[in-house]
């Protein structure tokens, strides 16, 4: 088979080489110089360079990575080559996936066999919903600020099974706090903890290897709904510790939309029953009913898939590497850290966000008394091209910021001066 070798050159640097093996036939796509080197006493030239990167209309002030995340260029162009490359040649390019999985399992410290490609979030965590078979009476725990893409899968359970849902509400004050909260609803009947990495209303980072060692000694299935933490914080799945993590492609990884992935841990893969069977899920079955399914996680992979957006999320991930994740993280942090000190004394504003810096993540949320949600959102695009993110869950009415590392000083600047306008007119 004639197949595309581009993936075999991941890692190689700048340029994007892309040839075919047996003709010889190559295509180099010119790019904006890149990687800069980074430099301690001049942060923000290599900042600007990774923005460059980035196809953001220049009007806009882009700062809702949790809602959508920008792709930067090698993405896009990796996204769009291989889609036409395999248009060419009329094939479903399903023979990249194993490549792109060992990316994608090393950039989680994870194994080759305990990741597969889903299309999103939503998707991972219906598949460990449905798949851990509870029965009536069984009890799942989440926290009150669980994304729908997160709670509806188990609310489905409750429907369909009698599945019971308890909640607790997440402190942003005080990470031991949440691990008491949960420690306090477990009960005989406790099946599953899942709590968001980093919740999506206020951005709080949940203690999520002390609630996996809970989960463990009690021998519950402890899930994470990673959709906000997925290229926004470092870390690595198998020191982690939990049993299940899912997570969103199109958000801070900056993969193309409609990219995700569930990983669950070497040990637990056969306890999860497949939601969906199809092509690519057993090699091994006839119609008397004797199937085995295909190893590793790889099962819940199923038919016809787009290899073109598989292939661009582990494009992402050698992207985010390449800018460094420990760098990106403290990158988020100042600036974080830069807006918190921007509002903190402005009258009328309250932050939501946790103070603590265990807790705090690359989001941050704040009220301004006196003015609903969804107008400072209105006010803060329309007058000054500023995209947040409403925040109505919960009845907050507040606004969320997300800072990536598209996102410079001067936005942040922006944003504080921005919101000094509203209460100070
Ligand atoms: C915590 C959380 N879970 C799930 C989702 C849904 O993600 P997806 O659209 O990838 O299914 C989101 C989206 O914002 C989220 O914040």
């Amino acid at each position: 088979m004639d197949r595309l070798e581009f993936l075999r050159r991941m890692g190689c640097g700048a340029g994007l080489m892309v040839a075919t093996r047996g003709t010889g036939q190559s295509t180099e796509l010119a790019r904006a110089a890149w990687p800069v080197a980074y430099r301690a006493d001049e942060p923000e030239a290599f900042w600007h360079a990774v923005r460059d990167q980035y196809a953001i209309y220049p009007p806009l002030i882009y700062l809702n990575s949790g809602g959508l995340g920008p792709s930067p260029r090698p993405v896009l162009d990796i996204l769009e080559l291989t889609a036409r490359q395999l248009q060419h040649r009329i094939e479903t390019g399903h023979f990249f996936f194993e490549q792109a999985r060992g990316i994608v399992a090393e950039f989680f410290g994870a194994s080759i066999e305990e990741i597969c490609f889903a299309r999103n979030a939503t998707e991972g965590n219906s598949i460990i919903a449905a798949g851990l078979g509870l029965r009536a009476g069984d009890e799942v725990i989440l926290e009150t600020h669980a994304h729908p893409g997160g709670s509806l899968p188990w609310l489905n359970q409750a429907r369909q099974a009698g599945v019971v849902v308890r909640a607790f509400t997440p402190d942003a004050n005080s990470a031991a706090g949440n691990l008491e909260r949960i420690a306090a609803l477990v009960g005989p009947r406790t099946r599953v903890v899942q709590v968001s990495h980093v919740t999506a209303p206020t951005g709080i980072v949940m203690p999520v290897r002390e609630i996996a060692t809970l989960c463990r000694a009690k021998s519950i299935w402890f899930h994470i709904d990673g959709a906000q933490s997925a290229g926004m914080i470092p870390f690595k799945l198998q020191e982690i510790g939990c049993d299940s993590y899912a997570a969103s492609g199109h958000k801070w990884l900056g993969g193309p939309r409609e990219s995700g992935l569930l990983f669950i841990r070497q040990d637990q893969i056969d306890r999860v029953a497949p939601l969906h069977l199809g092509a690519y899920s057993s090699g091994d079955f006839d119609l008397s009913g004797h199937l085995t399914f295909t190893q590793g996680v790889r099962r819940h992979e199923y038919g016809t898939r787009n290899a073109a957006t598989v292939v661009a999320l582990a494009e992402a991930t050698r992207f985010q590497s390449q800018i460094g994740r420990e760098r990106l993280a403290v990158r988020n942090a100042s600036l974080i850290s830069r807006l918190v000190d921007g509002l903190r004394d402005l009258p009328r504003v309250t932050i939501l966000s946790p103070e603590a810096a265990e807790q705090r993540s690359a989001m941050l949320t704040f009220r301004i008394d006196g003015i609903p949600g969804a107008n400072v959102f209105h006010r803060l695009m329309d007058a000054h091209r500023l995209r947040c993110r409403p925040v109505n869950e919960e009845k907050l009415d507040a606004v969320r910021v997300s800072f990536h590392i598209f996102n410079t000083v001067a936005d942040c600047d922006r944003l504080i001066a921005a919101v000094r306008q509203i209460v100070q007119p």
